[in-house]
């Protein structure tokens, strides 16, 4: 029989592994809220998540993991020097998604070392980005993140920039969450 310690030490170890295994990333719900909290300074409505951006948001960051921050990268961007992706196309394909209903929405890189929470929220909202931050025409948000980059979608409620399929919705966006909760089940019973 293992003593109540034991059992105590391997509850606390348990905890501790959950912490490190990031089910959801943080740093895209604080800069979903911090991009909200800034809409309502400007008395615009709140974003809501729309599932599809956020999975194209996911494979874009997966693009761009590997290029390091530069000062012309991300929100320094000059606008309309856009490196574009080759494979554009198959990653819309991947989450369900094509041209005709993401043509209106916007797709917003940044980089930042680290991810650092304020130089994130600023890359966003002290950026050439505010401007479309600031539009009432986006109604919803797709955020994305993979090392040092961090992708933010923002979706219109019209037809050409839902980011919905006409037909059913992704599962993808769902696989990470069904790991975590396998994670769990393992090393709970692993334990116990
Ligand atoms: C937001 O609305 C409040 C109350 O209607 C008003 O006092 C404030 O000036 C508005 N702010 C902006 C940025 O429009
Ligand atoms: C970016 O950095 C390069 C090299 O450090 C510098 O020459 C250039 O002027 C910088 N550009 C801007 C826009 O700051
Ligand atoms: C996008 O998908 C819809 C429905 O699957 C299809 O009707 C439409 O032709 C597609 N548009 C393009 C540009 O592929
Ligand atoms: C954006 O992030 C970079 C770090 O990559 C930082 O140097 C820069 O000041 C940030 N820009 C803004 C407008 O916050
Ligand atoms: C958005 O921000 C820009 C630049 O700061 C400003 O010119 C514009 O009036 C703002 N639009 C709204 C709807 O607040």
């Amino acid at each position: 029989m293992a003593s109540p310690w034991l059992h105590l030490l391997l509850l606390v170890s348990f905890l501790s592994m959950n912490l490190l295994v990031k089910c959801d990333t943080d740093e895209e719900d604080t800069l979903l809220q911090g991009l909200n909290s800034y809409r309502e300074s400007l008395n615009l409505t709140s974003l809501t998540k729309n599932k599809n951006a956020e999975c194209l948001a996911d494979e874009l960051a997966d693009q761009f993991k590997n290029q390091p921050c530069t000062n012309s990268t991300g929100a320094n961007t000059v606008p309309g020097t856009e490196k574009q992706l080759s494979n554009y196309p198959d990653l819309l394909a991947k989450c369900h998604l094509n041209v005709s209903n993401t043509r209106d929405g916007i797709v917003m890189p940044a980089c930042v070392p680290n991810l650092e929470h304020s130089l994130v929220l600023s890359n966003f909202t002290k950026s050439q980005y505010s401007d479309s931050l600031n539009d009432t025409k986006y109604k919803g948000a797709g955020i994305g993140s993979e090392d040092n980059w961090i992708v933010v979608i923002l979706t219109t409620s019209t037809p050409a920039g839902s980011y919905v399929p006409y037909n059913a919705a992704s599962l993808i966006s769902n696989i990470g969450l069904i790991y975590c909760l396998l994670f769990w089940l393992i090393s709970a019973l692993l334990i116990f």
